[in-house]
């Protein structure tokens, strides 16, 4: 019997894993999450995507389930996502003769979106990623340039926290992000939240997603946990890690090299030694993914980024993270 990965890092952080819903449904895999983790995430089933039928209705039947086995089994939840450009629907923005809307219906549609959505979830989702992915370092405002900033403009992002605040004013809020170590982009973060805090825009966190590879500088990331976490009154989630085990774009291999993932081992090790440090400001850790082979990363070609195998077996990455130094 191995190690349970929670009881490791009770004391340091939750603990967590994203699943879509064929884990879910598989009662000897969910045995697995339940083993070792106590946080779980939605790998899609809380996007607005899966979540709208239409402007006045909504699915939560699946959602559900995710609630009710983490309040069965006292895990975590993190809400994932509310805003972002991806995985909503087109017709969100558009009126029914294909055009898009005007900033007021759309804030409109935003307000309800939210306000229904985090309603629904009320005191049972204890961390909402409530604006994902919104910074590109590339502009000369640091904004993306996405339907939301097109037709609302920078302030919907702030609205977006002002009203999940209204609808849970006991979720932790947070604003989350990909390669937020890349000194641009962390500094481009870093401005945004300070002001909102300062301004009282009602914020929790800084999710960092984490999506790195066994080449990834952590020295660069450890500088970003220092940076976020001198913001009064912010705490940090790593929200979607996974490490890939490729140092370069094109690299394709049919099976892992060996010697990669007992590298892979020996950086997990590292990253976690370096997590625990920071455990005062890092209050959750979530594993984008159950095992290697049921991965995102897995879609343009071949990746082991996890802890398990596709046979259920842990990697030296789960042994270097059991006995981080
Ligand atoms: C990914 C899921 O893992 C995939 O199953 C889906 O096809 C696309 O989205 N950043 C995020 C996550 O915030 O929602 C993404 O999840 C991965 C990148």
């Amino acid at each position: 019997e191995i190690p349970d990965l929670y009881e490791i890092y009770g004391d340091n952080f939750k603990i967590g894993v994203a699943v879509p819903y064929k884990v879910l449904s598989n009662p000897l895999e969910m045995k697995m999450v339940e083993k070792h983790f106590n946080s779980i995430t939605a790998e899609n089933e809380m996007k607005p995507e899966s979540l709208l039928v239409d402007l006045n209705s909504y699915k939560f039947s699946v959602a559900d389930e995710y609630i009710s086995f983490a309040q069965s089994k006292n895990f975590d939840v993190r809400g994932h996502t509310l805003l972002w450009h991806n995985q909503t629907p087109d017709w969100f923005f558009k009126d029914t003769n294909g055009n898009l809307v005007s900033r007021e219906v759309l804030l409109k549609r935003m307000e309800k979106y939210i306000k229904d959505v985090v309603g629904h979830f009320s005191g049972k989702i204890q961390a909402w990623d409530v604006v994902n992915e919104a910074i590109d370092p590339n502009q000369p405002d640091g904004l993306r340039r996405t339907l939301w900033y097109d037709i609302i403009g920078p302030e919907y992002i702030e609205y977006a926290f002002k009203f999940a605040h209204e609808a849970d004013p006991n979720a932790k809020l947070f604003y989350n992000d990909y390669n937020t170590y890349e000194p641009k982009k962390r500094d481009f973060i870093y401005n945004l939240v300070s002001d909102f805090k300062a301004r009282g825009i009602p914020i929790d966190g800084i999710g960092m997603q984490m999506h790195i590879g066994v080449g990834t500088d952590l020295r660069q990331v450890e500088e970003a946990i220092e940076l976020f976490s001198s913001i009064p009154g912010i705490e940090i989630h790593i929200t979607e890690l996974d490490m890939s085990i490729y140092k370069d774009q094109s690299s394709n291999y049919d099976a892992p090299p060996y010697e990669s993932l007992v590298e892979q081992g020996y950086v997990y090790k590292e990253l976690f030694t370096l997590l625990k440090k920071y455990d005062d400001v890092i209050t959750s850790v979530t594993f984008w993914g159950l095992k290697d082979d049921y991965s995102w990363k897995n879609q343009n070609r071949n990746d082991w980024p996890l802890l398990f195998d596709k046979d259920y077996q842990a990697k030296y990455s789960y042994w270097g993270i059991v006995e981080p130094t």
